[in-house]
């Protein structure tokens, strides 16, 4: 006997709650991918997307009635089945479980879903230095472009998925009138068939995700790096490291961590002192011995030795392009094209060369970005 008559329970309270978090934490996650300091927030959200996903694969193998991936309807001919008997017949009846457009649905969107946290989790690894897979930073940066390109436009896929799907259930309720929408708030589906009924061992199973999703949301916002977030290139103390740099090339503006321009682009500032943007550099600011051990410095760990983000796009966009001043390069000024001149007079700023005022730690070599301050 059914518990409520005319109705089916077919959605017990764990597959909604995922149903719910799924939901919730991909839209918050795309929202977030708009801001490069909310990069945390951002893979906080992809990890319960992730851990949902994986939930729901494992669901649809040992899961209960209506949610096993056996009772999908995926034959071509069920699908095409289905949309002329919804253009055709208005009161048609629906199944309890999945009709063969919503088994297409959750299969693609899973697939989709899959794409969309692998590529995440390698590009935050391969290009941000962050997280499980950093240490894939040091050789595999040429796929930074493939990575991302997969990560966005699987995300803009899932996004089109989703709005089909909420097209299909409002089609349902407003159309067919078969109280759709309710079925993943209340569980119950106008229709025929027998209640779903959940052991305790699987509702243990589906409240043990939910809650280790929400663990590791938290774990990660709640502390700058910790093993899932873990930097590879930690702050470096150049007053410590290279004194010496810090203290001739830091007297003006804060000294540029090396890695920002490309060797020849580093040798063309050191062999050009005596015109430096304006200012004149001499022998008695500093000795030409200096000068040696400084441009030996900056050469050594120029661009080209470096596998940080901003050293490999930098020279992926400066082609043969060696320009004295990073905030010339191409790379310097997409990443800085939204950012109106009229900021860049502020007092707190004065100047687009005073790359601290935005960014925080810059002097340690910090470019993380969720050190960017977006209003200074
Ligand atoms: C006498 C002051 C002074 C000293 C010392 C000095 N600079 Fe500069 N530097 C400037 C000024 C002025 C600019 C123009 C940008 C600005 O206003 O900050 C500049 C700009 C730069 C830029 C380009 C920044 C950009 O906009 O992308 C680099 C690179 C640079 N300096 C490197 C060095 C190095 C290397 C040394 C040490 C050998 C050094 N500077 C020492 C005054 C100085
Ligand atoms: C007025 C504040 C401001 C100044 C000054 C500034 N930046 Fe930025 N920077 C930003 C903001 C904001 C972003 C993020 C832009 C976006 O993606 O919308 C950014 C982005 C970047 C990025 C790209 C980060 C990424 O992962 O996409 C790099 C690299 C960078 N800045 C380096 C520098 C350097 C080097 C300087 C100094 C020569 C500098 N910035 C000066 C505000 C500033």
């Amino acid at each position: 006997m059914n518990k409520k008559p005319g109705y089916v329970f077919v959605w017990p309270i764990g597959t909604r709650i995922i149903h719910w978090m799924i939901a919730f934490s991909f839209t918050a996650a795309f929202i977030t991918s708009f801001y490069e300091n909310q990069l945390h927030s951002h893979v906080a959200f992809g990890f319960i997307f992730l851990i949902m996903i994986i939930y729901r694969i494992i669901w649809g193998v040992i899961g209960p009635k209506y949610a096993t991936f056996n009772t999908f309807k995926l034959k071509p001919s069920e699908l095409k089945y289905y949309f002329v008997e919804k253009i055709q017949n208005r009161w048609r009846k629906i199944p309890a479980g999945h009709n063969p457009a919503s088994s297409w649905f959750t299969v693609w969107a899973l697939g989709v879903g899959s794409f969309i946290v692998v590529s995440g989790l390698l590009l935050y690894g391969i290009q941000e230095a962050l997280g499980v897979f950093s240490f894939l930073n040091d050789h595999y940066t040429a796929y930074i472009w493939h990575l991302d390109f997969i990560h966005k436009y699987a995300s803009y896929l899932f996004l089109f998925w989703v709005f089909l799907h909420i097209s299909g259930v409002m089609i349902e309720q407003f159309w067919h009138k078969t109280h759709m929408v309710f079925a993943m708030v209340t569980g119950y589906k106008k229709t025929e068939g027998e209640d779903t009924e959940v052991s305790r061992s699987l509702t243990f199973f589906a409240f043990f995700m939910i809650f280790f999703a929400a663990a590791t949301y938290f774990f990660i916002i709640s502390s700058n790096y910790n093993f899932l977030t873990i930097q590879k290139f930690t702050n470096i103390d150049y007053n410590q490291t290279d004194p010496l740099y810090v203290n001739k090339c830091g007297d003006c503006h804060v000294a540029y961590p090396p890695f920002l321009l490309p060797e020849e682009s580093w040798e063309r500032v050191m062999k050009g002192l005596k015109n430096h943007f304006g200012k004149e550099i001499t022998e008695a600011n500093i000795t030409k011995s200096q000068q040696l051990v400084i441009e030996t410095f900056l050469i050594e760990n120029a661009a080209e030795s470096s596998t940080r983000e901003v050293s490999v796009k930098m020279l992926n966009s400066l082609g043969e392009l060696r320009p004295k001043a990073i905030t010339k390069t191409p790379y310097w000024r997409k990443t800085h094209q939204d950012i109106p001149l009229s900021v860049y007079k502020q007092k707190k700023i004065k100047d687009k060369s005073n790359c601290a005022a935005c960014h925080k730690d810059f002097e340690y070599g910090n470019l993380d970005d969720m050190n960017i301050i977006y209003r200074p």
